[in-house]
């Protein structure tokens, strides 16, 4: 039997899952996929019933589950808790370490419809943006030890060790090979020791994938080349800080986060799926969020915790459809489009499903 847990989480969290769930159902009959599923609470909705973001029954059910369909968490409500109580923090930190899920895809695309969307002119994306980031989630300064706030000091530590390099080197190198065969992997080598040891790694692991280009770059020359050429990006490979600062930045290229669905994989292909937009607790509630970045978790689900890649590119063929079709949510919507809500491009996206 193949089972998920569903954390729908806050904000627009719950609205945009009830939509990804909608599409499985269809899937689920269309390409006899079988998939069960079982929600559970996460983030503020998790604190307001239990007093704890993850409770432990979230946690059982996870462990139980082959993957884990995530929505978004945290709002202005929890806002005032202690940093290590917030939703973000207490739920989304602690389930990246518990199930190990160190290689944290970020694909940034940008589809020829919404090239209006993006910031940028048109003569710097004409070219195409299509980056993968590559973010590693389980080490770095988020996790490094010591930590610690006293009196008059705030310590973190930004340490990586071999084995954490050399199993996200794999990963972006194994990507490279399935997409344009390069590799920029990020560090701050002119400066940090980690970062050093991190370019050192990167190179030893790439002795073994010949054919992939590798080149190195420093973050800030990085986040500069980012805007000023996002076409000579295929695999951007970087660590847990850096991933966290230069997704946000390649996702915004694209023209809208509520486009963008992340992967969050172990070693076992167990995953934790999410969009990589935020909570939007302002638009929460009114059936205007667009739920594409969440369907294409789902297909990223099928595709890495599933091996089912004909239904996750079923449902990629089908938003691409869609927005040919003219069907537009509110933030990527523009003259001469169709503007819809949440439920009802849910149903275009549903129909166009092959
Ligand atoms: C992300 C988020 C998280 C992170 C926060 C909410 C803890 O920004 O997933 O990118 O920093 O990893
Ligand atoms: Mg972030």
């Amino acid at each position: 039997m193949r089972s998920i847990a569903v954390l729908a989480g806050d904000g627009i969290g719950p609205e945009v899952m009830v939509c990804a769930l909608e599409v499985l159902k269809k899937l689920n009959t269309t390409h006899n996929l079988g998939i069960v599923w079982k929600e559970a609470l996460v983030g503020g909705a998790a604190i307001d019933a239990t007093g704890k973001a993850l409770p432990q029954e979230t946690i059982d059910l996870c462990k139980k589950s082959d993957a884990i369909l995530f929505g978004s968490v945290g709002g202005p409500k929890w806002e005032t808790l202690p940093p290590t109580e917030q939703p973000e923090r207490a739920a989304l930190l602690p389930l990246r370490k518990m199930f190990d899920l160190f290689a944290n895809l970020r694909p940034a695309k940008i589809y020829p419809e919404l090239m209006e969307a993006s910031p940028l002119k048109n003569s710097i994306i004409e070219n195409g943006v299509d980056v993968l980031v590559l973010r590693e989630l389980t080490g770095d300064v988020y996790f490094g030890q010591p930590k610690e706030i006293t009196e008059n000091k705030g310590l973190d530590t930004m340490v990586y060790t071999r084995h954490e390099v050399e199993r996200i080197a794999h990963t972006a190198f194994k990507a490279a090979q399935k997409r344009n065969k390069k590799v920029t992997s990020i560090d701050k080598a002119n400066v940090l020791s980690s970062m050093v040891f991190w370019r050192k790694i990167v190179t030893e692991v790439s002795k073994n994938y010949p054919e992939i280009q590798l080149n190195h770059m420093y973050v800030d020359n990085a986040a500069m080349q980012l805007v000023r050429n996002p076409a000579q990006f295929d695999v951007m490979l970087c660590g847990n800080m850096f991933g966290d600062i230069l997704s946000d930045e390649a996702s915004m290229i694209t023209g809208s986060i509520g486009m963008l669905p992340s992967a969050s994989l172990n070693a076992s292909n167990f995953g934790l799926y999410e969009p990589s937009g935020g909570s939007a607790p302002d638009i929460a509630g009114q059936n205007i969020a667009n739920p594409i970045a969440q369907i294409l978790s789902l297909a990223l689900m099928l595709r890495y915790s599933y091996n089912e890649e004909k239904p996750a590119v079923s449902i990629e063929n089908s938003i691409t459809k869609t927005l040919s079709q003219g069907y537009r949510t509110s933030d990527i919507y523009s003259k001469g489009c169709t503007k819809l809500n949440t439920t009802e491009i849910t149903e275009k996206i549903i129909a166009n499903l092959a």
